[in-house]
């Protein structure tokens, strides 16, 4: 009977959703809703049309400076309202190893301007350099947290370390980088590339999780979790790599890069890079039912309609919508587009928004948590763009859900 009372519900605020109706419910219905700690109602009304609303470049490479290549972007939210955008500022060329700056900007007003670039963290002249990496926000400490990895491909260098850098007042300062690898052990562990959550829904509220992935051999995704705002860690879920520390061939299992996000029904959704194509060209999506202890197989579905070119790519939930970003292509880092789902990923809608129909690469998406409409209205994207190359560039583009209504 419940279930059935659930269905009923679910069928009319679908139908309000569509008919854009959801004002017009009568009373007695709109209080039932609101009683049962449905906020579908409000947040999908008007019908989700997003609009890019205002698009910047915030990094350019091309070797000016000490920097060759800017990229892996990440971006978040702040406890006080503000945006950082991060990236790793590659000093001698494109590639994923050597020696690199984190750098960092960021925007006090909703993304319409942005500080001049800032070097958070430098690593000197390593020949197997830093790698971004994830950033988490303790929304109970404000803390913005940032988790990388150093010698990641152990290139002439051992072992690997994953690091930690937190800042307490907004971005401006950042603490000494920390070794974590002392409590996590030196296995090689490339955190995201993307957000780290922590957990407002049951079990463990308040746990930091971060996933990312292993080494060419030992790869897989792995999430790592604090319980005490960032003081210590440990290792949660694994989704191993099959065969698990062997070389890989095409089409064998390989999750790889992953974004987590959290459910309203507490359970840990992970949009996972599929990275040697295994069954389908398209996105792995794995969840956590235990706080991102365990990532049972039975939990684990290819979304074949979200296709990718294997990419790190963007997920968010906000207000009971999942977006998703990547390059929607099967063979080509190309045409970076926005979907949505009402029905927490298990279906995607139709209509979905190109936002670079170029050579595109990896994106990031967060939104901001404040009460104010217009924080309710936007969700921020960051991603690679280029006319040429994906590596380009790096754009962050502010999107409006409802068309600009
Ligand atoms: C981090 O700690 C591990 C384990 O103690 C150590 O092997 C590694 O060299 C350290 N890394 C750095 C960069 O200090
Ligand atoms: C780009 O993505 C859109 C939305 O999924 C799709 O309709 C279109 O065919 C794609 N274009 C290319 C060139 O792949």
């Amino acid at each position: 009977m419940w279930q059935q009372t659930r269905l009923f519900i679910s069928l009319i605020v679908s139908a309000s959703v569509s008919s854009q109706s959801c004002l017009l419910l009568s009373q007695p219905l709109l209080l039932f809703l609101v009683l049962l700690g449905s906020s579908h109602c409000f947040n999908n009304s008007p019908q989700i049309d997003p609009l890019i609303y205002e698009e910047q470049l915030l990094w350019i490479g091309g070797g000016a400076g000490e920097v060759n290549t800017y990229r892996i972007p990440l971006l978040t939210f702040t406890t006080r309202g503000s945006l950082l955008a991060f990236s790793e500022a590659r000093k001698m060329s494109s590639g994923d190893i050597g020696a690199k700056f984190i750098a960092m900007r960021k925007s006090t007003d909703k993304g319409a301007t942005w500080s001049p670039i800032t070097f958070i963290v430098d690593d000197g002249d390593l020949v197997d350099g830093l790698n971004l990496g994830s950033v988490v926000v303790d929304e109970e400490t404000g803390a913005v947290i940032l988790i990388y990895s150093l010698c990641f491909h152990r290139y002439h260098c051992k072992p690997s370390s994953t690091m930690m850098v937190q800042s307490l007042d907004d971005g401006f300062t950042w603490s000494a980088p920390r070794n974590l690898s002392v409590e996590l052990g030196v296995k090689s562990f490339a955190p995201g590339p993307g957000f780290g959550i922590q957990k407002r829904y049951a079990p463990n509220v308040g746990r930091l999780v971060v996933c990312g992935h292993g080494s060419i051999a030992g790869d897989g995704v792995f999430c790592i979790l604090s319980d005490d705002h960032g003081a210590s860690w440990r290792y949660g879920a694994a989704l191993k790599s099959i065969p698990y520390n062997q070389p890989k061939q095409d089409l064998d299992f390989n999750p790889d890069e992953c974004q987590p996000v959290e459910l309203e029904d507490g359970s840990i959704v992970i949009h996972v890079r599929n990275q040697n194509n295994y069954h389908c060209r398209c996105r792995i999506i794995v969840r956590s039912l235990d706080g991102g202890e365990t990532l049972p197989v039975e939990e684990l579905v290819f979304d074949k309609a979200l296709i990718d070119p294997a990419v790190a790519a963007g997920a968010l939930q906000k207000q009971g919508v999942m977006y998703f970003t990547n390059p929607s292509s099967t063979q080509h880092r190309i045409n970076l587009t926005l979907r949505w789902s009402f029905s927490d990923g298990k279906s995607w809608e139709k209509q979905a928004a190109q936002i670079w129909a170029g050579p595109s690469g990896y994106s990031s998406m967060t939104s901001l948590k404040g009460d104010s409409p217009e924080d309710s209205n936007y969700i921020y994207v960051i991603y690679e763009k280029g006319h040429k190359d994906y590596w380009e560039t790096i754009s962050f583009v502010k999107i409006h859900l409802y068309g600009g209504k």
